[in-house]
């Protein structure tokens, strides 16, 4: 297991030292929520829309919101590495409750856990997938991002036990989404998805893409799509945020079109991917050098991290002064950080502290 720094409960710490009671609601009736957020190179991909989205799922399961939406900012960044791309697993649960009891606890904490993985490319992207078709036996409420995704489990692993990447789900007669997935089908030339509703997540992936059809002149619509009407589409895709737009190029064993990914896929791909570094772009800060900047690290309690953190900044600050170093243990004492405001000359400057810091098997996080 990779012991990767993971937020729990207002402190960041090791994967494997992040524990929940198993009186945790999460665990004794899934009853909580989560959030999947993209960060590519360390900026999160339409941020305010997947608050907006935790914020409704929060509320459809009567569940206050524990932060701010400046909060959760502060609370996720520490987690991201701006060189990679990554996805933000956010989870919400309504906290450990004294005993197991259907009804709400009262006087609880939400168990807030959050976690950052690489985006690795999805193996399937530039030459299509297969889809199985299959009737929709989930819950009346797949709008709400509930971490009780039983359903979708054994959606999945019934079409990966037939040799599919993903579960097209059908309710009577009509598309509705992919098991962890929207749909979308070219049908008579123009790009249809399924509209907003309880039965469907309203994916921001999903969302994305009807904009930029639009912004691009790619005829759209969001109505119901008959499956019938799926069966003789000119393109099928799946969309989320960890594999992005993957066109399935056969639908329960036939090939869709040519069996290769369409044209309006590859027109999709270069519009959505351009549009990612357009964003990437326009949200770089700019640092004008020399300019006053904290370096901060985090670790362990017991190694002298002040120290440590002072010797690597001096290697490249050496006029660092000791009153310019800062320290904030963790709650339980166990945890560290230490922040050193230095007079930064270069970005060559901030990257070779940084490379030391995080280089140091005692540093566990450098900002
Ligand atoms: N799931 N529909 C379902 C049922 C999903 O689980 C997902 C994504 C989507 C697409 O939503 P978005 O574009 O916002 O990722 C639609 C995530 C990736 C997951 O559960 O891991």
């Amino acid at each position: 297991m990779e012991n990767k720094i993971v937020y729990l409960n207002g402190e960041y710490l090791p994967l494997n030292e992040a524990k929940v009671s198993v009186l945790d609601r999460g665990f004794l009736f899934g009853d909580g929520i989560y959030e999947v957020i993209p960060s590519y190179s360390g900026h999160l991909f339409h941020f305010q829309d997947h608050l907006q989205r935790l914020e409704n799922s929060l509320a459809g399961i009567r569940l206050a919101n524990p932060h701010t939406r400046e909060q959760w900012q502060d609370i996720l960044t520490p987690l991201l590495d701006a060189k990679i791309d990554q996805y933000i697993y956010l989870q919400i649960t309504r906290g450990t409750a004294p005993k197991r009891d259907h009804a709400f606890p009262d006087n609880t904490p939400a168990t807030v856990f959050a976690m950052c993985s690489a985006i690795v490319p999805f193996a399937g992207l530039n030459q299509g997938v297969k889809a199985v078709s299959m009737d929709d036996t989930r819950w009346k409420f797949c709008n709400i991002k509930a971490i009780t995704l039983l359903g979708n489990i054994l959606h999945r692993q019934e079409a990966i036990d037939q040799g599919c990447a993903e579960a097209i789900l059908i309710k009577d007669g009509y598309v509705i989404e992919g098991a962890a997935s929207n749909v979308f089908a070219v049908i008579d030339g123009v790009l249809c998805t399924p509209p907003k509703g309880n039965d469907i997540l309203p994916g921001i992936t999903r969302d994305v893409i009807l904009e930029l059809a639009r912004k691009n002149n790619i005829p759209c619509s969001e109505d119901k799509i008959p499956f019938t009407a799926l069966q003789t589409a000119s393109e099928i895709w799946v969309t989320s945020s960890t594999r992005e737009i993957i066109p399935v190029v056969e639908l329960d064993s036939k090939t869709v079109s040519d069996g290769k990914p369409g044209p309006v896929w590859h027109a999709m791909q270069q519009i959505f991917q351009a549009y990612k570094q357009a964003l990437i772009m326009s949200e770089q800060t700019f640092f004008e050098f020399p300019c006053q900047f904290p370096v901060k690290a985090m670790g362990k309690s017991d190694m002298k991290l002040d120290l440590l953190v002072i010797e690597i900044v001096r290697r490249h600050a050496p006029d660092v002064k000791a009153d310019a170093v800062t320290t904030r243990p963790s709650k339980d004492g166990n945890f560290i950080a230490i922040t050193v405001v230095i007079e930064a000359s270069s970005k060559k400057q901030l990257d070779a502290i940084y490379q030391d810091l995080t280089d140091h098997p005692h540093v566990l996080m450098a900002l």
